[in-house]
């Protein structure tokens, strides 16, 4: 049975006054709760390790309400929605569109009645406008307003897709009456409904698509997977909004975090909590792939946008900054660990790419934080050619190199098989199911 977050996790940091009394596995624990639950994400962050950071960070008087949290790697918004919930403004940045819109979607408060108004809009008429998209359809046997062949061909079902993009219709004239956050909210919720109706299979993370023989059979109904998902967004978003502060700021920059000053500005965070990529996207987790489909039917992101994706994350050789070449004497550890994957002939380029412009981050991250504020690394060490990369000693020696003072590491085990493990080339026997089962949370204060 599954705990009560607000339960476990507050009398989790109440009253404890060292970080390692708590057991940051958070097995058994509801990940979904609020709007945590939205939608899902690649490489998620366990909710429970920003609120339990928060509310411990706040029992010592670290931080307090209407500070700022900041996350150079937003993903789907955890960090954002769990510093609402403390009361803090929350900034953030990442380079998936779809990301953006998700952490929007999920930190910003809508207000009760107009949700209800905005659904009762969208929802009046949308089963006669699907049944004539379908009528239209069996006459002509093709809708011909549907443009967009990188989405539709081969990937969805007819006249399902036809109906997807009925659904966008809608919501688009949502936007133009009640605003962007609500046809965002709505977006959400179509992006789900994407992800069911297409030939994508379910639990990947990169764009698999089903059996020619799975495809033949698969005719999902598309407006009770929308509206039954969309019942249940409400629940959790009506819930969120009357817990939170709705005067909070929530921005996040669709942008690359290894520039983020640009955004962000200098000393304005006064705590940070992330959970970096794990460098190597395409072979990892694919959180463009992830996204591409449901990103460009819901409306708003174009498919140039998102066809770069995994090249322009972390370790990507998309070349925003000059090397750092001396990264191996900042830390011992990393450059242990590259000779034995020279050795090797193991793929030492690869992870030095990834850790220099994960170093920029640091950098980066260094220049936003406030001095002696603390700044959360969550990782996981993975591996690459047979190797294990040390992440977390690794994130340790090169922030200290960068004046950050080392406070705690705090180990943690991966619970549920979130990841690819056994699809990922690296994967060898011995390390089969084990790829990425622990991570680490190594907490600096800012220089
Ligand atoms: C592990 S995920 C973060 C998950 C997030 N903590 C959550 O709970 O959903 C890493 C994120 O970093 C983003 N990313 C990768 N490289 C980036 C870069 N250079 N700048 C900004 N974001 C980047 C990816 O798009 C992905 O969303």
């Amino acid at each position: 049975m599954k705990r009560d977050h607000r339960q476990t996790t507050l009398s989790t940091s109440d009253g404890v006054d060292d970080l390692q009394d708590i057991n940051w596995t958070f097995e058994g624990t509801d990940t979904q709760y609020l709007t945590h639950g939205l939608h899902n994400y690649p490489a998620r962050m366990v909710p429970e390790i920003p609120d339990t950071l928060l509310g411990y960070y706040k029992n010592q008087g670290v931080i307090e309400e209407g500070d700022l949290v900041y996350d150079p790697f937003s993903g789907s918004g955890t960090t954002a929605v769990e510093g609402r919930l403390h009361g803090l403004n929350a900034e953030g940045n990442d380079i998936n569109p779809f990301a953006v819109m998700l952490s929007k979607a999920k930190a910003i408060p809508l207000e009760r009645g107009s949700l209800s108004e905005a659904r009762d809009a969208l929802i009046n008429g949308l089963s006669q406008d699907l049944r004539d998209v379908r009528e239209e359809y069996d006459q002509l046997g093709e809708v011909d307003w549907l443009e967009m062949p990188e989405v539709r061909d081969g990937w969805f079902p007819e006249p399902q897709i036809h109906e997807l993009t009925a659904i966008r219709d809608r919501i688009d004239s949502v936007e133009d009456a009640f605003g962007e956050a609500y046809a965002r909210f709505f977006r959400i919720v179509l992006s789900h409904t994407t992800r069911k109706v297409s030939y994508q299979r379910n639990g990947e993370y990169k764009r698999y698509r089903l059996s020619e023989e799975d495809r033949v059979e698969h005719n999902p109904d598309v407006e009770p997977i929308f509206t039954k998902k969309l019942k249940q967004n409400m629940k959790k978003m009506q819930d969120y909004s009357n817990r939170v502060d709705h005067d909070l700021d929530t921005t996040i920059h669709y942008s690359d975090s290894r520039t983020a000053v640009e955004d962000v500005g200098e000393n304005q965070a006064d705590i940070v909590i992330t959970s970096p990529p794990y460098g190597d996207h395409q072979t990892t987790v694919a959180y463009g792939q992830f996204s591409q489909d449901p990103a460009l039917l819901t409306g708003k992101v174009t498919y140039d946008e998102m066809k770069d994706v995994d090249k322009t994350g972390l370790g990507g050789r998309y070349d925003v900054l000059e090397p750092v070449s001396n990264l191996e004497e900042y830390s011992p550890t990393l450059k242990t660990t590259l000779d034995t994957l020279r050795e090797k002939d193991g793929r030492s380029d690869d992870a030095l790419d990834f850790f220099r412009d994960y170093y920029a981050v640091m950098e980066q991250v260094a220049k936003i934080t406030k001095t002696d504020q603390p700044v959360a690394w969550v990782v996981a060490n993975r591996t690459m050619s047979r190797v294990n990369i040390p992440t977390h000693l690794i994130t340790r020696e090169l922030c200290e190199s960068l004046e950050y003072e080392f406070d705690v590491n705090l180990p943690r085990e991966i619970p549920t098989k979130t990841l690819p493990w056994e699809n990922a080339p690296e994967n060898v026997e011995g390390t089969k199911g084990n790829l990425m089962a622990n991570e680490n949370i190594v907490i600096l204060r800012a220089p």
